[in-house]
Formats: structure tokens, C-alpha cells, sequence
């Protein structure tokens, strides 16, 4: 097995924790992003695995060339970055919308993956197999919302936003990197909530998938480690 170098934001809790747990156990190095360093350090010791923490506010641009900087040096490549950071506020739909958790939410889930694909691009291209893994949902499928569906429009709109972001990424790197976006289900974190129907380990499941598979798509949404469309 090739040990690879993989960075993770939002890794100090839910979905993104137990991604960065099965990795770390499947022998990769594992790069914890975390929007406050101590809660990364809090989570990985809870584990009790090693894992690299670093801290990533992925809506700051300072950090992204922290963390950028401290890979390069540290590893001079980044294998996988998972955009797995994201934020569901108790929101209503496009009729009366707080704006600034509208903005805030695009903020986070759309424009904090973006930034941080490209802060972490160099490092991917130096990479012999490069990938991006963006975490959205089927909220942000436009089949599902075709479906008579209202509410949470910021966050339909963010990871639809992700999805498209998804194909145009990836038509420009033509292959040298591969990019894919995928749903984890509807899974028992602190966003998901205890009645969801998926726990942790098959929420994380398509994420690990895509991150070490040796065969993957390229530019398209993956839900239970099958391209869906959306
Ligand atoms: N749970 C579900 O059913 C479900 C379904 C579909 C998609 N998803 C997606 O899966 C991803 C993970 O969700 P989850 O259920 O694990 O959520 P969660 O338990 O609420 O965890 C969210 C993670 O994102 C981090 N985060 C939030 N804002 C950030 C920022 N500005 N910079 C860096 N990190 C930030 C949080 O850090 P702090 O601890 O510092 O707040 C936390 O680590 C999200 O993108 C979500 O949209 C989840």
C-alpha cells in the first residue's frame, strides 16, 4: 500500500473525525485540520492515534498558506485533500432568508473548499495521484430539490454550489488531479442529529473510499461509492 499524505478540514469532529480516524488506522498520514487547534489536538488525543493537527479556519486565507507552507516543508506534497468543513444553520427557505447566514454559509461550505483547493493545489499537482474530495449532500442535488423541496436554502444552494465547483475543477485539471464530490447520507453527528440513519463509519465510508481506491471517478457526485447523478 502506498502511504499517503492526506489533509482534512472540519477533522475535529463528526464525519471529518471518523474519516481521519479510518485513515490514520489504515496506515496513511493524516493531516487534521482544525478550525481551533486545541479541539484538533482535544480529538486526536481521544483517539489515541498519532495524527499531524493543524490549524485551519478554511475561510482564512493566513491559515490555508499556513498549512500550505507547513506541508510543503514538512512532507513537500499533498496526496489527498478532503473539503469536508461545513455548516448547517437553522435556516429557512429563499422566501425569508437571513442573509448573513446565507453569506456565511456560502462562506464556509462553498467558498472555504474553493480557497482551500487552491491553496493546497501545487502541493496536489506535485503529488503522482492527486485528488480532491469535496463533502457535500443531497440537499444540493438539483434532482432532490426538483422534488418539491424548501428549506435550508443557503445550504441547498452552497453544496450545489460545491457540486458545480466539483466540474469545473476538474475540467481544467483534465486528470492531473482527480476531483469528486459525494453525499455521506444522512448521519448521526452533531449537524445530522441523533435520528439519522447512518452512523459515523458508513457516513465516513465513500470519503475513504475515493481518497485511496486505487481505480475512482473523476468530476462527478458519488453516493455509496457509485457516481449518481444529481
Ligand atoms: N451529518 C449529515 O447527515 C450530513 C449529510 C450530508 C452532508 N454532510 C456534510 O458533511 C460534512 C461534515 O458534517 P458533520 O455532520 O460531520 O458536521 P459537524 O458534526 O457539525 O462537524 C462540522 C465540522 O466542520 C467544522 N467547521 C465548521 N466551520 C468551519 C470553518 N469555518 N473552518 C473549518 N472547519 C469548520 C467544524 O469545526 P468546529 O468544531 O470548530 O465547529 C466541525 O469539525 C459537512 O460538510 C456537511 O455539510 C453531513
Amino acid at each position: 500500500m502506498m502511504k499517503k499524505i492526506i489533509l482534512i478540514t472540519g477533522g475535529n469532529r463528526g464525519i471529518g473525525l471518523e474519516i481521519c480516524r479510518q485513515l490514520c488506522l489504515a496506515g496513511h498520514q493524516v493531516i487534521l485540520g482544525s478550525r481551533r487547534f486545541e479541539n484538533g489536538k482535544k480529538a486526536v488525543k481521544s483517539l489515541g492515534l498519532s495524527m499531524d493537527v493543524q490549524q485551519l479556519e478554511v475561510t482564512n486565507k493566513a491559515d490555508i498558506s499556513q498549512v500550505a507552507k507547513y506541508i510543503e516543508t514538512t512532507y513537500g506534497h499533498l496526496d489527498v485533500l478532503i473539503n469536508n468543513a461545513g455548516i448547517l444553520v437553522g435556516e429557512a427557505g429563499v422566501l425569508e432568508p437571513d442573509f448573513d447566514v446565507v453569506t456565511n454559509t456560502l462562506n464556509v461550505n462553498f467558498y472555504g473548499a474553493w480557497k482551500t483547493s487552491l491553496g493546497m493545489l501545487p502541493l496536489l499537482k506535485k503529488s503522482s495521484d492527486g485528488r480532491i474530495i469535496n463533502m457535500s449532500s443531497s440537499m444540493g442535488s438539483l434532482n432532490e430539490m426538483g422534488n418539491n423541496k424548501t428549506g435550508h436554502a443557503g445550504y441547498r444552494i452552497s453544496k450545489t454550489a460545491l457540486n458545480a465547483l466539483t466540474i469545473l475543477l476538474s475540467n481544467e485539471l483534465q486528470g492531473a488531479i482527480k476531483v469528486n464530490t459525494m453525499s455521506p447520507g444522512w448521519v448521526k453527528t452533531d449537524m445530522g442529529g441523533a435520528g439519522a440513519d447512518r452512523s459515523l463509519a458508513e457516513g465516513a465510508d465513500t470519503a475513504v473510499w475515493l481518497a485511496t481506491a486505487e481505480v475512482i471517478p473523476n468530476g462527478k457526485f458519488v453516493k455509496d461509492r457509485a457516481i449518481v447523478e444529481w
